[in-house]
């Protein structure tokens, strides 16, 4: 949890009659660390029943993971109310209804599809954070952005907003762009869903590799889906010069790439660790061809790897 909450926010957070505080971050979601979470809130939860109890999760992605974990499972599932406290959680995670652990360092093996019977997004709450967590935001954004393309995103592009204004103004048609998406496909089951997975193949591989924070590592897996779309031939040069320009002036993103490009066979092994490889050696990857036009389609590993290599990730 963080400490940073206003007064007005530790006040209402008093009134719930049981709390429990957390560390945010990968370790929370790390599934040996969760078993002893799991009995001290069950202790903590033992006189409550399961039919009125309610999780609240108050966080940031990580917690709001792990949170929604708990109550899909704890008692075969109890209410869950998501109070956002990143804005990539405000804007992405608390929305959709996924939940995740990780195993041995390995993101989100395990989790379930639950989502919350309310998002609550607090103003004061979200205005206050600090300007890196604003930047981790801003790769969500842009990725929903560009998969919507819908008319919220022609006012994006008009208006001079940046920042937090930029995030607050757009969080609403942000997450009904993502949620059009997830009702076409709760459970993920048709592949429709999967193009919310523009720029995670690799920004997963970054964000695992380099310990980056998984927005930042989602912005630069964007510039390299991208960049690979353009290379496919499914996205003009042109259209892609505009992209860059928008990602830059609009979402304060440029391209930064990390100085220790990665062996060939640690990109491999990051990038089959990754949920969406569809089988064997072949991996579903998110292009896109133009705003509003993302396009899924099946490439094998070697095909990311040369992409990848020819991009400067890899090593040559
Ligand atoms: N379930 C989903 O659909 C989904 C989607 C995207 C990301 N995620 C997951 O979300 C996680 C990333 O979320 P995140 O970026 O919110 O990270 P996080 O939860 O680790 O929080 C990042 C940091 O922000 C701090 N923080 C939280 N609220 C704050 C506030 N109001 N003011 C100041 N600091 C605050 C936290 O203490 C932490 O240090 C990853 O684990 C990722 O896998 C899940």
């Amino acid at each position: 949890m963080p400490g940073e909450f206003s007064g007005e926010f530790k006040s209402w957070l008093r009134k719930f009659p049981h709390r429990y505080a957390v560390t945010s971050g990968e370790n929370l979601k790390d599934l040996k660390q969760v078993a002893g979470h799991f009995q001290k809130l069950s202790k903590l939860a033992s006189e409550l029943s399961p039919k009125t109890m309610t999780v609240v999760a108050v966080g940031g992605g990580s917690v709001g993971d792990f949170a929604g974990f708990f109550a899909s499972v704890f008692k075969r599932g109890v209410r869950l109310v998501h109070v956002p406290s990143t804005w990539l959680a405000a804007v992405d995670s608390s929305h959709g209804g996924k939940t995740a652990l990780n195993i041995s360092g390995v993101k989100n093996q395990i989790g379930t599809f639950y989502p919350a019977d309310k998002v609550l997004l607090v103003r004061s709450l979200l205005m206050g954070q600090p300007e890196i967590r604003v930047k981790d935001a801003m790769g969500e954004l842009a990725k929903i952005a560009l998969i919507d393309g819908g008319p919220w995103v022609r006012r994006l592009k008009r208006n001079s907003l940046v920042g937090s204004d930029l995030l607050w103004n757009f969080l609403k048609p942000a997450i009904q762009a993502k949620m059009k998406i997830v009702d076409q496909d709760p459970r993920e089951k048709t592949g429709i869903r999967q193009v919310l997975n523009l720029g995670h193949t690799v920004g997963h591989v970054f964000e695992t590799a380099y310990g980056w924070p998984h927005g930042q590592a989602v912005s630069q897996g964007l510039f390299f889906a991208l960049e690979y779309s353009v290379a496919d031939g499914a996205l003009k040069s042109r259209d892609a010069l505009e992209i860059y320009d928008l990602l830059e002036k609009k979402f304060s993103l440029a391209r930064e790439w990390p100085h220790r490009p990665l062996s060939a066979r640690r990109f491999s092994d990051l990038l089959l660790q990754d949920k969406k490889r569809s089988n064997g050696n072949q991996i579903t990857f998110i292009f896109l061809s133009r705003i509003g036009k993302p396009m899924r389609r099946s490439v094998t590993v070697s095909n990311i790897l040369r992409e990848a290599r020819r991009q400067g990730v890899v090593a040559k």
